[in-house]
């Protein structure tokens, strides 16, 4: 409970400086040397995408990692809101009818309803390539071997290795029953690397020993993979009002998830489990406990929340 408190008051003012940032960064204001700025309609379903909805976990995730290394402060907005633009990309794609065909995302119609697929294509499209944009910035407040390492990290988390690379699995396993190993792997990918490689951006801000950047991958891979273990119980046993997005939607499409493979309480149990595996990292990392009491708030956030 305690854990919870702090956490509340330590989010607000981090989602308040992600919100500004955000709303600053995601804009159709053409660069100074360019005659004509964005096609407004473009523009229009980016921001659509981006603002005014979503738990903001992976900016938040980023900006406890930052913290707990004392990073660059600077670098830790930009690699927070890169992290969300690439997410927010990623749901937009992912609700394509070539993909899971939803109509509903954080409450509201998907953007390929509202903006027609081929908007919906360009603004994942241009929020991908805006993220890379906003981790290297031409003003002296990122160190340059910093924006390369960041960058890096985000490319290798979205990629074939990493996200696209999950998604594409995803698409793949429909209808097929898969192990529970190929679940994992399945998952790892496509949400657990973009979740790690958000506390692994927030320490890339600071110095680190390679025994504590070990605990924090340790500690970001078990959160990444409890965050999608959940996401399947919850498309079980939420409401759709209550996650912003369809309900029951994976049963529907034959999708093979943790709840279809092991049972509902088998998947709450290994949400705890990892939860104890990403608390006994930070416990190993070397990093002082007061600097890594956020991210303990947020790993239970991810295995207790209700949408
Ligand atoms: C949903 O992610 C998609 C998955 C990776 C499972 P979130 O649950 O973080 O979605 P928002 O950002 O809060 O809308
Ligand atoms: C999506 O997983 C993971 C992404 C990379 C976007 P899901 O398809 O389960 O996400 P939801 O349930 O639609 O948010
Ligand atoms: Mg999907
Ligand atoms: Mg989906
Ligand atoms: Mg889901």
């Amino acid at each position: 409970m305690e854990d919870s408190f702090d956490l509340q008051r330590w989010s607000a003012d981090c989602l308040t400086r992600v919100e500004r940032a955000l709303e600053r960064w995601v804009t159709a204001d053409a660069p100074a040397d360019l005659e004509h700025g964005a096609p407004a309609e473009l523009v229009e379903a980016m921001r659509y995408a981006v603002l005014d909805g979503g738990k903001r976990l992976r900016p938040l995730l980023v900006l406890a990692a930052c913290e707990a290394v004392l990073g660059n402060t600077a670098a830790g907005l930009r690699a927070a809101c890169a992290t969300e633009l690439i997410h927010a990309y990623s749901l937009v794609h992912d609700d394509m009818p070539c993909m899971d065909d939803d109509v509903l995302r954080r409450g509201k119609p998907t953007v390929h309803v509202k903006f027609g697929e081929a908007t919906a294509l360009l603004a994942g499209d241009a929020l991908q390539a805006l993220a890379f944009e906003l981790l290297t910035p031409d003003d002296a407040s990122v160190p340059a071997g910093m924006q390369a390492h960041l960058c890096r990290l985000l490319a290798r988390a979205a990629g074939s290795a990493g996200m696209a690379g999950g998604q594409a699995i995803d698409l793949a396993s429909v209808g097929k029953p898969l192990t529970e190993r190929q679940l994992r792997d399945m998952h790892e990918l496509k949400t657990g690397a973009l979740l790690q490689g958000s506390v692994m951006m927030g320490a890339a801000c600071g110095a680190t020993s390679p025994g504590a950047w070990a605990a924090l991958a340790a500690y970001g891979a078990a959160v990444g993979l409890a965050f999608q273990v959940v996401d399947d119980i919850l498309d079980v046993t939420a409401d759709s009002a209550t996650l912003g997005k369809t309900a029951g939607k994976d049963a529907l499409h034959d999708k093979p998830t943790y709840v279809s493979v092991l049972g509902l309480e088998p998947s709450r149990s290994r949400a705890r489990e990892l939860l104890d595996i990403a608390l006994a990292a930070l416990d190993d990392s070397g990093l002082p406990p007061a600097r890594t009491s956020v991210l303990r708030a947020l790993a239970d956030m991810v295995v207790n929340r209700v949408n």
